[in-house]
């Protein structure tokens, strides 16, 4: 029997996708996959206090706390590397990750999108930005995407997708409530498929730039 691959969930705020992750792979016998971290660039975010309870170690990594981006570059892999992560889950995570760790995880940092990208994404599309967006052009369906990080804004290759219905009358917080659940049903769902990938030796090393099924 193969070990679970060890995840670290990177969360800027209220974490829900992390709960929805935790509670799937908890629940499961064999589970493939393991969160054993959960990383903030915020120094008190729900999502810490979801780690607490669950037992997961929580850590502050900002580039805030360090003088230049080479030594957050340094501290975020060497935190990484400490403890064997195999998976970077990124989940609600509002900053870029530095080139470094983005060359060193490629094929295996995972994000979620509010929409069905490529549509609505790039950089200033988050939250209800993101909603407002979809509603302004008139879109008949919105949903939620899981693609793998590369060094741009929600530019890496697609994995997988879930869509959900526009409704007459949304607002940007009816349709981000609907796009939610999508979200909590699809990243689960995808992050085991990839750890089993990963656990199969099925990810390649390196991944194209392209924006592609894979
Ligand atoms: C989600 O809509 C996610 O797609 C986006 O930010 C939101 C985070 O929610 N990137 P949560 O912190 O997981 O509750």
């Amino acid at each position: 029997m193969k070990e679970p691959v060890r995840i670290a969930v990177f969360a800027s705020g209220r974490g829900s996708n992390f709960q929805a992750l935790h509670a799937v792979l908890h629940g499961m016998e064999d589970a493939p996959a393991n969160i054993v971290l959960c990383i903030s660039n915020n120094p008190n975010p729900g999502a810490f206090e979801f780690a607490r309870e669950a037992g997961i170690e929580s850590m502050r990594l900002s580039p805030k706390m360090y003088d230049d981006e080479q030594e957050y570059e340094r501290s975020l892999l060497w935190a990484l590397g400490e403890r064997d992560i195999e998976l970077i889950v990124l989940a609600g995570y509002m900053r870029q990750l530095p080139g470094g760790v983005v060359r060193a995880y490629r094929g295996r940092i995972l994000n979620i999108h509010p929409a069905l990208l490529p549509l609505h994404g790039g950089r200033g599309m988050f939250g209800m930005y993101v909603h407002e967006a979809v509603l302004a052009a008139g879109e008949t369906e919105s949903g939620a995407t899981v693609h793998l990080a590369d060094e741009e804004y929600d530019t890496g290759p697609i994995i997988a997708q879930e869509r959900v219905p526009v409704l007459p009358g949304d607002t940007p917080e009816t349709l981000a409530a609907r796009v939610l659940e999508a979200e909590h049903r699809l990243y689960p769902a995808t992050v085991m498929m990839w750890a089993e990938k990963l656990r199969a030796g099925e990810i390649p090393p390196t991944v194209s730039n392209g924006q592609k099924r894979v």
